[in-house]
């Protein structure tokens, strides 16, 4: 816990960042939180949205569980505790990159409703939109693709505290958008989260 830290007051407003940066309208920072099992389809869908926007001019950056823990939470593991503090850590970097003027797409499995939350109210006590959206995909599905054969080690018990085998998923209760997966293409996935931010924040 520090002590003896003092708030420092940037000398350029959000909305004067976001007009510089944008080229298409000024500010529309905001994150967009896809959240769901190992293999449902989160990065896919975070990625393809992320060159869709920045195709259009719009700045966008995807944060990515896979990734960021090569680097700033390199030394955290997947017990609930190191999983709280992953989506704690990674939410305060989405703020600063939603009020730096960016739509910062995190995709991570986020198994707890309580870390969500918190992801949430970090970006709603400094006034940023925030938006969960639930990966819908059934746990046979996503096991059935096993594209990283992460599934069957679980199963065989050479990984441990695996979501969906043997940790907890718990579903979103009331996310901003459900997009089942499993019959949609990644680019109709995409689309659907791009309306989503058209009727919200971005205005084209
Ligand atoms: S979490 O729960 O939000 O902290 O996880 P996240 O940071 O998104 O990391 C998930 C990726 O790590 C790989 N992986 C695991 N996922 C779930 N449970 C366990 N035990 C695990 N071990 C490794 C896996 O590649 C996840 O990426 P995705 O894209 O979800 O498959
Ligand atoms: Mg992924």
């Amino acid at each position: 816990m520090a002590t003896n830290v003092t708030k420092q007051y940037h000398h350029v407003t959000r909305s004067k960042r976001g007009q510089i940066l944008g080229t298409v309208h000024g500010f529309r920072g905001c994150t967009i939180w896809f959240t769901g099992l190992s293999g449902a389809g989160k990065t896919s869908i975070a990625f393809e949205l992320e060159a869709c926007l920045v195709s259009k001019g719009i700045p966008a950056y995807g944060l990515d569980g896979d990734n960021m823990r090569t680097g700033l939470n390199k030394n955290l593991g997947f017990s609930k505790e190191d999983r709280v503090e992953n989506i704690r850590r990674v939410a305060e970097v989405a703020k600063l990159f939603a009020d730096g003027g960016h739509v910062c797409l995190c995709s991570f499995v986020s198994p707890f409703a309580e870390d969500r939350n918190l992801a949430r109210e970090i970006h709603s006590s400094s006034d940023l939109p925030f938006f969960e959206v639930f990966v819908d995909t059934p746990l046979e599905v996503c096991e059935g693709r096993d594209i990283k054969g992460l599934y069957r080690k679980a199963r065989s018990g050479l990984i441990k505290g695996f979501t969906g085998i043997d940790q907890e998923y718990e579903e979103p209760e009331m996310p901003d958008l459900v997009l089942k997966t499993v019959n949609l293409t990644i680019e109709e996935c995409t689309t659907q989260v791009m309306e989503m931010l058209e009727e919200n924040v971005l205005h084209f």
